[in-house]
């Protein structure tokens, strides 16, 4: 028999697929379809969301005794999915509260849980879950019968397994098997069963690992030699990219088997690439769809690709990549080498992934998902690898990698992409010896912004495509099911911003109400107990004064804006204002004592060559915390390569010199970069300031600089303010009374501001289209400077879903003046149409200029007073 006259169908639904109302009434409507089309159908789901770890929890709170609060609130999440699904089911879920409540005791007294128990435990939110949907779709007209997936799916038992494997981590038996075939049979046309679980020859409990859920439905698939897999999950199949990241992503429609693998392998989390294997061995086409939008097309992974012409299909990225690095000029020609280097990396139980070889270096990468990397192990590693040569640990790196077919021969088309890394290391570059893939790797930072660089060069101009489907944008654009996200103020304030521009062409609008919320934000930070606006970000007076209304000083960076400060603020206390320069010539030092505002030196030279304009002065100093991070490398501001702040190992030199000066410092700065998400940023800085403290008995302040990091477009992540709060009243801890300051720019003004600009006109070249607006990067260079994103609208046309990819162009003489590549804009985009660029609030007017004699966009504040 082969899979397409088989008569079943298998099911796997997802933990967010199965934990809402909505959700469960597309399930039963895609069994009752798959039903009617004559197919038995086998539903293999997971616990409901988020259920898997609070078991995990359990365990842990077990250990200690204090898991009774934690399993009610396990069972009233349960009751509560049961109740809103209107069905009756605490006395079906009774019996496994009482086994799960006695493995816990169990741990209690043991006081700890080995493997076998904690497969017990951890399969409970399967088993409860499914016991909740057999019977929500058994009491909606469908006969479900729950069967139990441990009766069928059994563990192979592996002579080499560790007992971890064998219970945590077990595989199983999937060839074909009439006998289970007929046995489910006998059961009925519609079966219920757990993802994630299976069972060893004795009759235990075993688990499938990550992703198990996705495998189950695998094996039973092949086991039943079913005519289809269908993965039920909460986006529409794969994607050519991540869409939350590349705005261009595109729905991937058809891929073959091994591609599939490489996407599922190379970062996208949709598949897990585990389930590959049995689906490919009896080639059963697995399709991808989303739970919440049934009726979308999904991915369709089979056999044959649809063709095979050479073509990048998906680039992926892998995060938290490490390489080691090892330099040995013995290696050439010695017989061994490598075997002895891998040896070593096998007995600390690592397992390497991308490997690339010369005649004196071996470099290999360690993918964070195969290892379990600590600084410890890293450490010992690299002692061991010490007999061999030097070994060098280069890390966070990111994995970077193009997917397709016969990659080899698109190489030529990549030069414009990796021109970008002419300032940035390419660490390692490893082409597979199926020509199924390319990666690259490179900073951690950098990931990103190769990714859409890649994107943009080698998948968004593929039009008409059997491989190459819509946008993500595209296919939300007219559903109710895109991410839910707070719409942003420009929004609700549309008919102001539109009429406001029915006699401009283009004008920067600031909403104060907006920069207000952000520094209430700021000031609500309990760890801090300064925070400084950076005027550089932006240094329009209505904004300083909104600013300074909410209780935050003033960081500025010239004489220019000392002057401007002191100009809108007229009350300002000067010692408040803060004076960071770089580079200033002597006289603006002297100019901005005279001012009597607070003033940073970040060079020994001023204090070594004009000793006189410091003495008796107190001032602050920055130094360099030996390492930048942000959003590119143009605003990192820390590191070797940086002319900012005194080195580390000029400390005591700088200590010396202050002296000599008769100059007092009494604080001390650090900004590592601007655009950062990781918390860690601000705490290593801290780490770092609060350990020179003994040096500086005088210093009274620690000012950890900006860089807070705004998400680039609707959807992406926040700033995690809590983390960033903890991890500095942890620091606070050990600093004794020394204030903490911050000095924020972008955070207090980059949503705040849209640039609006009116089409000009419409042109259709080859294949590409673009939009032009009437100012471009004489108003905002950010995107040609640092190839940042901006979020694009039509705002007269937001309504308007019916959109074509297009390049959002200026007026500029330079190709680089593109405000936003392959964006989806209304087909029916018309001259005169607002067009609104987001969160150009920051460094946006501020970095503007009159390049090509166009004045840039002028600037306009919607005052809090006069919208209300
Ligand atoms: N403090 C110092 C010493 C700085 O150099 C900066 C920014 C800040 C604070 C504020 O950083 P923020 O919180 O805004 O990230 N033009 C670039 C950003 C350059 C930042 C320069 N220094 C951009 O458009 O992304």
């Amino acid at each position: 028999m082969t899979s397409s006259d088989s008569d079943w169908v298998v099911l796997k639904f997802g933990g967010t697929s199965v934990s809402s109302v909505s959700n469960w009434r597309n399930i039963h409507a895609i069994a009752c379809d798959r039903l009617a089309s004559g197919a038995n159908v086998l539903i293999v789901h997971s616990a409901l969301s988020g259920v898997t770890d609070r078991l995990e929890r359990l365990l842990a709170a077990a250990v200690e005794g204090a898991h009774t609060p934690l399993l009610s609130d396990l069972r009233a999440r349960h009751l509560e999915l049961a109740s809103s699904l209107k069905i009756e089911v605490s006395e079906l879920l009774e019996p496994f509260f009482q086994e799960l409540a006695s493995l816990l005791s169990d741990v209690q007294e043991k006081r700890g849980a080995d493997d076998r128990v904690r497969a017990r435990v951890m399969a409970m939110g399967e088993l409860l879950a499914t016991t909740i949907g057999a019977r929500f779709l058994s009491i909606n007209t469908l006969d479900a019968v729950w069967v139990d997936a441990r009766e069928y799916l059994k563990s192979t038992s592996r002579q080499a397994a560790t007992v971890r494997a064998e219970y945590l981590s077990a595989t199983c038996d999937f060839a074909p098997n009439d006998d289970i075939r007929d046995r489910l049979a006998a059961h009925g046309r519609l079966l219920i069963t757990q993802g994630f679980i299976a069972s060893n020859a004795s009759g235990e409990t075993v688990l499938l690992g990550r992703g198990g859920s996705d495998t189950s439905g695998a094996y039973f698939a092949a086991i039943l030699r079913a005519r289809q897999l269908e993965i039920w999950t909460d986006v529409p199949g794969m994607f050519s990219a991540n869409p939350r990241s590349t705005a261009g992503a595109r729905q991937l429609l058809e891929l073959t088997f091994d591609e599939a693998q490489e996407v599922a392998t190379a970062g996208a989390k949709v598949l897990h690439p585990r389930c590959l294997l049995p689906a490919r061995e009896y080639s059963i086409p697995i399709y991808v769809y989303a739970t919440q939008v049934p009726e979308m097309r999904g991915t369709r992974i089979s056999e044959s690709p649809p063709t095979d012409a050479a073509q990048v299909k998906a680039v992926c990225v892998k995060k938290g990549v490490t390489l080691i690095s090892l330099e040995s000029p013995g290696m050439w020609h010695e017989v061994g080498f490598l075997a002895d280097a891998f040896q070593i990396f096998k007995q600390h139980g690592l397992s390497i992934d991308l490997v690339s070889t010369s005649e004196t270096n071996v470099t290999v990468s360690l993918d964070p998902q195969a290892n379990a990397i600590d600084q410890l192990v890293l450490q010992r590693l690299q002692t061991d690898l010490a007999s061999l040569g030097r070994a060098e640990i280069i890390g966070p790196c990111a994995s970077v990698s193009l997917v397709g077919r016969n990659i080899r021969s698109i190489l030529h088309q990549l030069g414009p992409a990796l021109e970008l890394f002419a300032e940035q290391r390419i660490y390692l570059v490893s082409q597979a010896a199926n020509d199924l893939n390319l990666t690259f790797v490179v900073d951690e930072s950098q990931g990103d912004r190769l990714v859409d660089d890649l994107h943009h060069l080698l998948v968004d101009p593929v039009r008409n495509d059997a491989v190459l489907g819509p946008t993500w944008q595209q296919l939300f654009a007219t559903s109710s099911t895109s991410a839910p996200v707070t719409p942003p103020w420009w929004l609700h304030k549309r008919q102001t911003l539109l009429s406001m521009m029915s006699t401009r062409k283009s004008a920067y609008v600031y909403d104060l109400e907006t920069i207000r919320d952000r520094c209430v934000k700021l000031k609500s930070l309990q760890s801090i107990d300064r925070v400084s606006y950076a005027m550089k970000a932006n240094p329009h007076p209505m904004i300083l004064r909104e600013v300074r209304r909410n209780g935050v000083s003033i960081e500025c960076v010239s004489r220019g804006e000392v002057e401007r400060a002191m100009a809108s603020l007229s009350d300002i206390d000067r010692r408040e204002v803060l004076f960071t320069p770089n580079f200033a010539a002597r006289d603006e030092y002297v100019w901005a004592f005279e001012q009597g505002v607070t003033v940073t030196l970040d060079n020994l030279y001023p204090l070594e060559h004009w000793p006189e304009v410091f003495a008796g002065r107190d001032i602050f100093v920055r130094l360099d915390p030996g390492a930048g991070r942000g959003h590119h490398a143009h605003v990192r501001t820390g590191g070797v390569a940086s002319k900012f702040g005194v080195a580390r190992g000029e400390v005591e030199v700088l200590r010396d010199r202050a002296l000599k000066a008769g100059a007092r410092i009494v604080g001390l700065h650090a900004h590592a970069g601007s655009g950062v998400f990781d918390v860690n940023n601000w705490r290593d800085t801290g780490r770092y300031l609060a350990g020179l403290l003994n040096a500086f008995p005088d210093v009274r302040v620690l000012d950890l600089g900006g860089g807070i990091g705004v998400p680039d477009r609707q959807g992406a992540p926040e700033f995690d303010f809590a983390a960033f709060d903890s991890a500095m009243l942890e620091l606070k801890k050990s600093l004794g009374g020394i204030a903490l300051w911050i000095e924020p720019g972008r955070y207090v003004v980059a949503e705040a501001g849209v640039l609006l600009a009116k089409v000009t006109q419409m042109k259709g070249k080859g294949d590409a289209s673009f939009v032009g607006v009437a100012t471009g990067m004489n108003s905002l260079i950010r995107p040609a400077l640092y190839g940042a994103h901006h979020d694009i609208v039509n705002l007269t046309r937001i309504e308007d879903h019916d959109t074509l990819m297009c390049d959002v162009v200026g007026p500029i003489c330079e190709t680089g003046d593109v405000l936003g590549h392959s964006r989806a804009m209304p087909r029916r985009t018309q001259e005169g149409d607002v067009v609104l660029i987001a969160t150009a609030g920051a460094y946006g007017a501020s970095m503007s200029s009159n390049y090509n004699l166009r004045a840039p966009a002028e600037e306009c504040v919607l005052d809090i007073q006069l919208v209300r």
